[in-house]
Parts: C-alpha cells; structure tokens; sequence
C-alpha cells in the first residue's frame, strides 16, 4: 500500500471511528446475529487478486458491523467492562504503525523503559508498598497461569522445570487454594501448568462470598495431615461475580506461617485502589508475591493489557527464562529483556497506550471515572434493595450489582426460570446488555458499570428497562 492510499484510508477509518465512539448507543448493544450468519456471508476462499480497501470497508460495514457485540455501547452492562478511550486507540495504533515486538530490550529500549516506567507510575497510583516489580501481560489469565508456575517452581527448587513431573518424586501433590468464589482462570492455569484440577482446593466463602480464612486455614492443616504439599494461595480482590474481596491480611499471615506463594487476582478491582476511599481492598498486599490487574477492564485502555505485580523479579526470570544463541545481546546484564518475565516470547508494545492513557486523563479525571461508577452501582444497589419486587442478592462493594425479580410467593425454581426469561427479553431489545451468574446455588442477573461512557441515564434507563419488561413478564 502507497503511503498516499494509507493516509486516506487512515483518516477515513479515524473518521470512522470517531463517530462510532461518539454514535456507539444507535447500535444494538448485544448483536443480532445468528450462528453462522456472518460466515455465510463471506467467501469460502481468499481471494486470488488483491482487493480494493474501499470495497473490504464496504464489507466491514454491512457484513461484519452487525455481528459485533458493542462493547463500547454505554448500556454495556455484561461481565466486566472492557472499556477503551480515544488516547487508548490511538496508542494502540501508534504501536501497530510502529509494529516493534518488544522482546528484548534491544528490539526497542524505549518499549522496555516505557514499560518499566507506566508499571511504576500504576504501582505508585494503586500506593503498593515498595519492593514490587511490574510487566505488562497481555491477560489476567496469563499473569495467573506465570504466578501458578513460579509458586510450583519456588516450592520444588526448580525441579519440576528440570524433570517435568519426576521431579515431585517421593511428595505429595502440589495444592493450589482458592476460593469457591474465584475466577475459572486460576482452575484452567492449574491444569495448564500440571497441578492438576482435582489439586485445586476451593474454600469456602463467608456471608460477603469472600475467602474464610479460616476454613483456608483448616485446609491447608488437613491437607499436610495427609501427605499433601501446599503450594500457592490465590485471593481474589473483586470476584467476577460479585466483587467480593478476599481479606488480604489473615490470608497473608496463613500464607506466610506456611510458607505459601501468594497470588492476588485483582483482575477488575484492581483499578479501583487507585482512589484513595477504595485502597482498602488491597489492605494486606505487602504479603503477596504477585498480583494481577487489568487496566484493560477498568483503566480506560483498551484490551489487552494487564499489569503483573511480582516481589522477586529473579526467580520469575529463573522460571520462565530461555537463553538461546540467538536472543543474546550484550546489555544482557545491564537491562530487562521482558521475554523472560512471562510465557510468550515476542510481545506487543502495550505500554504505549497506557502511557497515553494515563498522561492524557491524568489520574485525577480516573479516579473520577471510577468514584463515578461505584457510585452509580451504589445507586442501583439501593432502588433494588428499596423495591418490593426485586432483591438484593450480594453486597455492592465496587462497581457491580447481582440481584433478581423476586414479586413474591414464587419458589427457586420459578424464580430462576422467570429471571432467565427476563434477562433473554432485556437483552433481546438491543438497549441493553447485562448477564447472569450463580451466587451459591442461587441464579442472579448481574449489572457491572464500568463503561467509559456510562452515564447516570443509562443506568436509569436499565433500571426502567428491566422494570418494563418484569411488568410485561407479569401481566
Ligand atoms: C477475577 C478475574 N480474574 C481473571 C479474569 C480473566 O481475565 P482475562 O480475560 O484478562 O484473562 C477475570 C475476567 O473477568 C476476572 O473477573
């Protein structure tokens, strides 16, 4: 492509962009499309001669648009919000244009140095104690998948790296703790890095559904009672669905008089220590070893980015490093070649769009944002909990609200089936989009604000929408 055609292009597609941002809310929010509608329309096979990009925009827009789900849409209320920003999508296009793979230090010092730079400025806006080192993953998953395989290397002496798994010889299995709460990553990163499903304890949860530690505790005795050798302790800060908070502090004693890898999965909530009313939920992170969050849910920078915490930098490069003939240069010893700080080798520039995130908001406009959201999940926790025919199923400690339609003198089973019939007509309207999970046994629909562009009327207009359609679901 000609430098003249992609700057045409270029601005064409900014201008594109810019009005999809700012038009996000005409579309419906959760796509219409079904099963194999999109691939249908596609040709089975690439095309021979190139296309025009005219004609492959075309496309875009009447073939792929009304199979994307809008996630930038402000009654985006699913999961957890993976929010974005204009300084956001610039960086990341910046750092396409740039195309560095930044591996090695070498392959781009200022991809390093602005990496280490961005992950001091979060440490230092989220106040973690000194002593933590920071590297941009690209998921939460992964930091936890790295966290688990360092814990398994710490508590074996590397000898699980050197012999795979003849070097548990002669010891029980590795035991993994977490709570019933938390999220399936750390399950699937268990079973990726050979613990195995079954070696992953899930404790119970007390009335807020955050870890008893207690009942940790108790099981980390029973399982050295039985010849089992505890390894790593996984808190969650914000479980995914309800945003329960582990409490950090008698975790971090537990951990420490067991001498235990501590992982802190803050994968939402993390974003919200940055306020200084919200800090409390890492109180107790000086005992962790490694901690996840995700600038990509809640830091106005789009996904992927998630920032990874570690204590000991040198026993995660111990762990994960490979040093092949042809990766050696010679500021070796001089620099940090982040290949080594996690799984994959080549790595995205990701700093540079939460530098320019950070720098372009500043930290006061964020902490705004996320005062601004918990905020408004206060509120719709309160119309919940005030209304006659609705209730409250979990605390609304951060951003998200896990309630049901509950009119009275209907049993569980009604209940659950009349809530997944709501929430199918909710989002069947296209004006809003929420999701459901499980609390216990107990089905909830589940509100997360965290949408860039989530305003007070949106929220209220969610409120209204569900009301209308329980009113319809009624009679
Ligand atoms: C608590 C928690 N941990 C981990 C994850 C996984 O995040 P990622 O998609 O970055 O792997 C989530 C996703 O919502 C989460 O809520």
């Amino acid at each position: 492509m000609k430098a003249e055609e992609f700057r045409r292009h270029g601005h064409d597609l900014i201008d594109w962009i810019a009005d999809y941002l700012e038009n996000a809310e005409v579309y419906p929010v959760l796509s219409r499309s079904q099963p194999g509608e999109i691939r249908d329309q596609l040709p089975q096979h690439p095309p021979e001669d190139g296309e025009s990009m005219d004609l492959i925009l075309q496309d875009f827009r009447e073939k792929i648009l009304p199979g994307i789900t809008h996630w930038n849409h402000p009654r985006f209320f699913a999961y957890f919000p993976a929010n974005n920003s204009g300084p956001s999508i610039l960086g990341e296009l910046l750092s396409a244009g740039l195309g560095v793979n930044a591996m090695l230090w070498q392959t781009s010092p200022a991809a390093t140095e602005l990496e280490e730079t961005v992950m001091q400025w979060l440490g230092e806006l989220i106040d973690l104690p000194p002593g933590f080192h920071g590297v941009i993953q690209d998921t939460a998953s992964t930091a936890t998948l790295c966290a688990l395989i360092c814990a398994r290397e710490r508590v074996t002496s590397h000898s699980i790296n050197k012999w795979g798994a003849d070097g548990l010889a002669g010891t029980g299995s590795l035991r993994i703790y977490t709570s019933s709460e938390a999220h399936s990553s750390v399950l699937k990163g268990a079973k990726i890095a050979g613990f195995g499903s079954e070696n992953v304890v899930m404790v119970e949860t007390d009335k807020n559904l955050a870890m008893d530690p207690e009942c940790l505790d108790r099981r980390i005795e029973m399982d050295l009672a039985g010849g089992l050798v505890p390894c790593c302790i996984s808190a969650t800060v914000g479980t995914t669905s309800s945003t329960a908070v582990d409490p950090l502090v008698p975790i971090g004693e537990i951990a420490k008089r067991h001498g235990l890898w501590l992982h802190v999965d803050a994968a939402l909530a993390g974003s919200a220590a940055i306020v200084p009313e919200h800090r409390w939920i890492f109180d107790g992170i000086e005992a962790a070893d490694s901690l996840v969050f995700n600038p990509h849910k809640w830091l106005l920078t789009n996904f992927d980015c998630s920032a990874y915490f570690v204590r000991d930098p040198e026993h995660l490069q111990q762990t994960m490093a490979i040093n092949p003939e042809y990766l050696k240069t010679k500021q070796d010893n001089r620099v940090n070649n982040f290949r080594d700080w996690g799984i994959p080798l080549g790595r995205r520039f990701r700093a540079l769009k939460l530098w320019f995130v950070l720098r372009n908001y500043g930290a006061a406009r964020l902490r705004e944002m996320i005062t601004e959201h918990i905020g408004l999940a206060r509120d719709f926790g309160r119309w919940v909990d005030e209304s006659q025919s609705w209730e409250l199923l979990a605390p609304v400690p951060l951003n998200t609200v896990c309630f049901r339609w509950n009119p009275g003198g209907l049993d569980e089973d009604e209940l659950e089936s009349n809530n997944k019939v709501l929430l199918d007509r909710v989002n069947a309207d296209g004006t809003t989009y929420l999701t459901h999970t499980k609390l216990r046994e107990t089905y909830a629909v589940r509100v997360a604000i965290g949408q860039t562009n989530t305003r007070e009327k949106h929220v209220v207009q969610a409120w209204e929408k569900l009301n209308e359609v329980a009113a319809i679901i009624n009679g």
